[in-house]
């Protein structure tokens, strides 16, 4: 296959990290709250999915971020539970207070950043940044250290401000897509030439305003990138962010590069996590929506029943989802055949091709025949009561 040449022309680390951002990024979403208690079952389910680091919030935001931060903290989690805070004393004091293992902390980079927002020169920034990371340092805590639009800020101050962080003795950079600009190309590039100049480990973090956050994450692994952000369901500010589901199956499937995540909990988490923010995941999102593994054409389900792989990439089961095939006028004899066959119903061949014509007769009119909808349709037409 085309993507084995891909694979033997790139070096991919064997294993990638998932810094889990759902209840920071993630409860950024517009519309959503999350309170401290659904944060704690959030956190827990994200444990047991498996992600390497949790981060659970601004802490210096609320007494309720606080307490959620704490609380996690004090479940003992594998998973590392970090808080985030602005290159400010303040805030790293209040994730300090909440006992987390990690402290993700941050400050604009971009020219827009520095003229609208900051108020700042660059050396300002500089400082600040590097003065944040030595403290967090001086409290033997992990620090990642983020330059907010890093992707429009001019490279030379990248650079500067990233390298000055690791001789602060960050223990990670980030480099956040703050608002989506980058293509998988430039992506490529760009953490192709972080690479030359910082020694410690490259995270990522890309966000969704033009659909390319998946794309953009997976071109930085590509280039060496050994950490990625990522949400559940892809949650995050306006578009959301690159979708741990779709970035951990890809790296997997597509690339053959490991990850911590039990991907057999992505669908229950991906559910329970639409439930206590109330974002409905569209039928047609990759990995966990509701057709994702859902074949209607006549041409597909036969082609699905005779060996799945022919219009299934993955397993449903790898995910933990299910097959599902649908009812409607695109519906092949084959399906139809194959459903009585499950319900165990058998009938004469004039019989079948009238059950046949009702069921193309409701898809031509806009209608899906669902299981239920077929059993009571056969056995009408078997004559049962
Ligand atoms: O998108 C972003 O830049 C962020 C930072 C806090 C890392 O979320
Ligand atoms: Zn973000």
């Amino acid at each position: 296959m085309y993507i084995d040449k891909v694979k033997q022309e790139i070096k991919l680390p064997e294993k990638v990290r998932i810094f889990d951002t759902t209840l920071r990024d993630g409860e950024q979403t517009p519309g959503v709250a999350i309170t401290p208690d659904e944060k704690i079952r959030i956190a827990k389910r994200l444990d047991r999915l498996g992600v390497d680091i949790i981060e659970v919030g601004f802490p210096a935001a609320s007494l309720g971020e606080q307490r959620a931060a704490r609380e996690i903290k004090g479940l003992g989690l594998n998973a590392q539970v970090c808080g985030l805070a602005r290159v400010l004393q303040e805030d790293i004091d209040a994730a300090l207070d909440s006992d987390v293992d990690y402290i993700h902390t941050f400050i604009g980079t971009s020219p827009l950043h520095r003229e609208y927002k900051l108020h700042m020169s660059q050396e300002e920034i500089l400082n600040k940044a590097t003065e944040a990371v030595e403290y967090i340092k001086d409290h033997g805590i992990i620090a990642e250290f983020s330059a907010e639009d890093a992707t429009r800020t001019e490279f030379e101050f990248l650079k500067n401000i990233y390298t000055a962080v690791e001789e602060a003795g960050a223990d990670i950079i980030n480099v956040p897509d703050t608002v989506g600009v980058l293509v998988p190309v430039s992506m490529h590039s760009l953490i192709s030439d972080l690479k030359d100049v910082v020694n410690i480990p490259i995270s990522v973090h890309c966000h969704d305003d033009f659909g390319l956050a998946v794309a953009n994450s997976l071109a930085a692994v590509e280039a060496g990138a050994e950490q990625v952000h990522a949400t559940i369901n892809g949650l995050g500010e306006r578009a959301g962010n690159a979708s741990l589901e779709e970035v951990v199956m890809a790296l997997m499937v597509n690339y053959g590069v490991k990850t911590n995540i039990t991907t057999e909990l992505l669908v229950s988490t991906s559910e329970l996590v639409s439930r206590i923010t109330g974002v409905k995941m569209p039928p047609n999102k990759a990995i966990v929506g509701e057709n994702a593994f859902a074949h209607e054409a006549g041409i597909h389900v036969h082609g699905v029943l005779q060996k799945a792989e022919t219009y299934e990439p993955l397993k449903p089961e790898m995910v933990g989802h299910t097959r599902r095939i649908v009812m409607g006028k695109h519906t092949g004899a084959r399906a139809i055949r194959s459903k009585l066959d499950d319900y165990g119903i058998e009938m004469e061949e004039d019989q079948f091709c009238t059950l046949y014509d009702q069921v193309k007769k409701l898809g031509d009119k806009g209608k899906m025949v669902t299981d239920a909808d077929l059993q009571a349709m056969a056995e009408t037409v078997l004559g049962k009561p």
